[in-house]
């Protein structure tokens, strides 16, 4: 089921008239069956875009489509979603498998049906051992998975889960995460991730949205997003180690960074940039700039250095073999890879 979202807005007042677009002009398509993560610092309106698809918050503006349904006034229960919040929200004196039964009740199913519709979600998530079990008595991820099977047994048409790994450990977020990922691929139920973590929405998502202050900053496959940012923000949102960024001036082609030319015969025009090379796109090249290095880190097949260009204290991720001498080394930039964004508006022009 492809959910539509159509200039969605959503603007809270407070006491004293004061405005927040939590959410401003926000037009994506989430592609039926697919995973859609909706990245962006704390406070951009993640958590608002996905309860106005919930239904839980009313939009100021815009519209909500599921396939050809506009949802956009319809009461949360009807919409056919499934929740996943942080905090699991599991009743602690209901059993594992009460718990996952708990939305049949009201609904038209009988127990016998239940009870199978039950050991059939539980059997997805792999929890199907601990049904008798109270939720204390689980891990945290198990907890999780628990929530999930609980969101998915009506059999929804759309799964939303805000921050579902913040609360596990980094062993268990990494596990659950791809747990999740199963569970997604194998119902193929169409899902929105919302998370504030960058490494976390790159690898689970098929397409990602980044919003800042509720704006929507790049719709994209995390991978095309990495490698072609539209615009400042989303360069330096995604990456860790961060990518590099400073100003950098044009002239003729040539990026010249204090008094070194670090690209030549690009096809920018002369002015000033703010410049974006992300440490792994740098590689040693005795043709390249030299540089001293101020410290050297060997992490297995990788090593990284600091170093100082044009005043600007600089990462480079390099393949250890390639790093023979240590006090100085001579780097280029790897073809393609080096970004060009307006000094103004942020947006990227190379
Ligand atoms: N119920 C509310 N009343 C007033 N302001 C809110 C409410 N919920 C969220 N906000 C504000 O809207 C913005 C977006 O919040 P939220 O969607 O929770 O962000 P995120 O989930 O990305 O951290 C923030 O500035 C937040 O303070
Ligand atoms: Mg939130």
């Amino acid at each position: 089921m492809e959910i539509r979202l159509e200039g969605l807005t959503k603007v809270f007042t407070d006491k004293t008239g004061k405005e927040t677009r939590a959410v401003d002009e926000l037009t994506i398509t989430v592609p039926s069956g697919k995973l859609v993560g909706l990245l962006g610092p704390s406070g951009c309106g993640k958590s608002t875009t996905l309860f106005m698809i919930a239904g839980l918050h009313k939009p100021s503006g815009g519209k909500i489509f599921f396939g050809e349904d506009d949802v956009t006034k319809l009461a949360p229960e009807k919409r056919g979603i499934g929740l996943v919040f942080q905090n699991y929200a599991l009743y602690p004196h209901m059993t594992v498998r009460q718990n996952i039964m708990f939305p049949l009740e009201n609904l038209n199913v009988s127990h016998k049906q239940a009870l199978v519709l039950v050991e059939e979600m539980a059997d997805l998530v792999g929890i199907k051992d601990q049904l008798d079990k109270k939720p204390s008595q689980l891990s945290g991820g198990q907890q999780q998975r628990v929530a999930i099977a609980r969101a998915l047994v009506k059999k929804p048409r759309v799964l939303l889960l805000d921050e579902p790994l913040s609360n596990l450990d980094a062993r268990l977020r990494l596990q659950t995460r791809e747990e999740i990922k199963r569970i997604q691929r194998e119902t193929g139920i169409t899902t929105v991730f919302v998370t504030h973590d960058q490494e976390e929405a790159m690898s689970i998502s098929d397409q990602m949205v980044v919003l800042n202050y509720g704006v929507m900053q790049q719709m994209a496959a995390p991978q095309d997003m990495y490698n072609h940012p539209d615009n400042l923000f989303v360069a330096k949102f995604l990456g860790n180690p961060p990518i590099n960024t400073f100003e950098g001036r044009v002239e003729k082609g040539n990026i010249i960074i204090g008094e070194d030319i670090v690209v030549g015969q690009t096809q920018a025009k002369d002015g000033i940039y703010a410049v974006g090379i992300r440490p792994e796109d740098f590689k040693v090249d005795p043709r390249g700039f030299e540089v001293s290095t101020d410290t050297i880190e060997r992490i297995g097949r990788d090593t990284m250095i600091r170093f100082n260009l044009g005043g600007v204290a600089m990462r480079a991720l390099l393949e250890s073999d390639t790093v023979t001498t240590t006090e100085t080394i001579n780097l280029m930039v790897k073809p393609g890879k080096i970004h060009l964004f307006d000094l103004e508006s942020g947006s990227v022009v190379l």
